[in-house]
């Protein structure tokens, strides 16, 4: 009986040589729908891939053999899957309301917990919206400046982006993450330090960008309030925090009254959902964000109850982990026709390459399987005008997700149809292609002669048959938002296990911040530092120049 790899491996070699333009109008090859949609809402569409029913076969048989049923129900369970860490990864209990899904981590319930922190976000919510926490000066708050990196930046930045069209609350919410001091500086340059409000958000309160900006924002507003630079009391009501180390937020200065905690069940990547969140609360409202979570509920319901060949999660990791692994597709781009989802690409590379870049499994071996893709992306229209030639005619295979809503949030539908229409169209293109022979009719139609028509056509040749799943939604609700993320995440989860790697740690960060740690302090004086010759001449130049 050969092996799934075997069965896989064979039915690869098929399935390059099938048209899914063909397998659309094949019932023989296509019983089952390739298509789903979770409360009529978010609909998936696998359709355009080169997959037919012993595709989602063997790819359900390939979840069954790596347990992932039985590793999925560990998770909700709250068992220690987080195996280096030993640490549950229980981010799917802090978008579970009341009156739903209870959850616990290690035996301990958790909900009760979530549930009085999301109180505590929707009242300082309510404080700053009715004026009751204002400045220093007295003045009610208009700006907020979410301090933070990775995990604690890349979700609420993302979200509040995409949300645009729901931030009525007054509040102007921005990001600063980066510690290189132009990031801080372009953020408060137009800003009024009386009216300024700064959330710290860092799960261990450790991460040198977070706390420096943090330090030089605290600096920024003293200054601006004529207070001392190190006046921590009287700036005190400017600075809440967002932490799993309450202790180290307090030790920096910020009043334990103003402190949002979450845990180290929540994984950084994983933390939007939790205080992580309050950014997205401050600029859409505390009922939206809530809506948010729902719509994750929701996606983690499907994930959790649905059939492996009609889970919609489990066939987005489960084919991502074919490509990769059968096809060699190295990368997957994530192409939102929604430019106000411009920075869904850049959240889903920490979530996806932060998770699954790894090369060793949870047995503390070398991996066999191909793991993470890169994952990269832009908002359509604009990539058909940067990367699409390569996408169309490059010789690597690019999986890619691209996704539209029916309606647009604006008043202009009718543009929003163009938008659309490309959507479609580029669809239709990367599934059907360009054969020589329909180009050159287009060609001669456009009155070239019959040698130029030739010589075009043989250019304009697109194979087609590209690796694409089209997701659509009515509109970018905060619910529609919510479900799409999680749907994200499970599809991480998938990979990882059928990698039967941990997605829920990341020891590969942490060489390069000790390094930057040895580093500073011999560019800053004329310490002397044991690094290798090519980055003592850099050095060298650099502060040649500096001097
Ligand atoms: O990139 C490494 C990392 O630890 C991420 O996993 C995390 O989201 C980010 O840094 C920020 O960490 P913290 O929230 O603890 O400041």
């Amino acid at each position: 009986m050969p092996s799934l790899d075997g069965l896989l491996d064979a039915h690869q070699k098929i399935m390059r040589h099938t048209r899914a333009r063909h397998l659309l109008d094949d019932d023989q090859q296509r019983r089952r729908p390739f298509g789903f949609t979770l409360d009529d809402t978010l609909h998936v569409d696998f359709s355009k891939h080169p997959i037919n029913d012993e595709t989602i076969e063997l790819l359900s048989q390939l979840c069954q053999h790596a347990g992932l049923e039985s590793k999925r129900d560990a998770m909700v369970a709250g068992a220690a899957i987080n195996t280096a860490e030993q640490r549950p990864a229980l981010h799917m209990a802090l978008r579970s309301g009341p009156g739903q899904r209870s959850y616990s981590a290690d035996g301990e319930p958790v909900s009760a917990e979530v549930h009085r922190v999301l109180d505590q976000i929707s009242d300082f919510c309510d404080s700053l919206q009715s004026g009751a926490r204002r400045g220093a000066t007295g003045q009610a708050f208009t700006h907020v400046v979410n301090i933070g990196i990775g995990g604690s930046d890349l979700g609420p930045r993302m979200v509040c982006q995409a949300l645009r069209p729901y931030a009525d609350t007054g509040l102007e919410v921005r990001f600063v993450s980066n510690v290189d001091p132009s990031d801080l500086e372009n953020c408060l340059a137009d800003m009024d330090p009386a009216r300024t409000l700064f959330v710290v958000a860092s799960k261990t309160f450790t991460t040198q960008e977070t706390l420096t900006n943090a330090k030089a924002a605290r600096r920024w507003l003293n200054a601006g309030l004529g207070l001392a630079s190190d006046d921590v009391a009287q700036s005190g009501a400017h600075f809440v925090a967002v932490t799993a180390a309450p202790q180290r937020a307090e030790d920096f200065g910020i009043q334990a009254s103003a402190i949002f905690p979450f845990w180290d069940w929540v994984g950084g990547r994983y933390s939007l959902w939790s205080a992580i969140g309050l950014p997205i609360a401050l600029a859409i409202g505390p009922k939206r964000f809530v809506e948010l979570l729902s719509g994750a509920h929701a996606m983690d319901e499907h994930f959790i109850a649905a059939p492996l060949d009609q889970n919609i999660p489990a066939l987005m990791g489960a084919l991502s982990y074919y490509y990769r692994n059968y096809w060699d597709a190295a990368s997957h781009a994530v192409l939102p026709y929604d430019q106000n989802l411009e920075a869904l690409p850049a959240y889903l590379q920490q979530l996806e390459m932060e998770s699954n870049g790894k090369s060793i499994t949870t047995a503390a071996e070398p991996v066999k399987a191909k793991t993470a893709p890169v994952i990269w992306g832009a908002a359509g229209t604009n990539a058909q005008h940067s990367f699409f030639q390569c996408l169309h005619q490059g010789t690597d295979t690019v999986t890619m997700d691209m996704l539209a809503a029916a309606k647009s949030p604006t008043q202009d539908q009718e543009q929003h149809q163009i938008l659309l229409a490309n959507f479609l169209a580029q669809g239709r293109a990367f599934l059907e292609g360009q054969d020589q022979a329909l180009a050159k009719t287009r060609f001669l139609a456009k009155g070239m002669n019959d040698e130029q028509a030739e010589l075009a056509a043989i250019n304009s040749q697109i194979v087609g048959n590209r690796h694409i799943t089209m997701m659509i939604y009515p509109e970018l609700t905060p619910w529609v938002l919510g479900a799409l993320i999680a749907l994200y995440e499970h599809r991480v989860f998938v990979q990882a296990v059928l990698c039967d790697i941990n997605p829920f740690d990341q020891w590969g960060v942490e060489l390069g911040k000790v390094l930057a740690k040895e580093i500073l302090p011999a560019l800053n004086e004329d310490k002397l530092v044991e690094v290798d010759p090519s980055t003592q001449a850099l050095m060298a130049r650099l502060k040649a120049w500096q001097a």
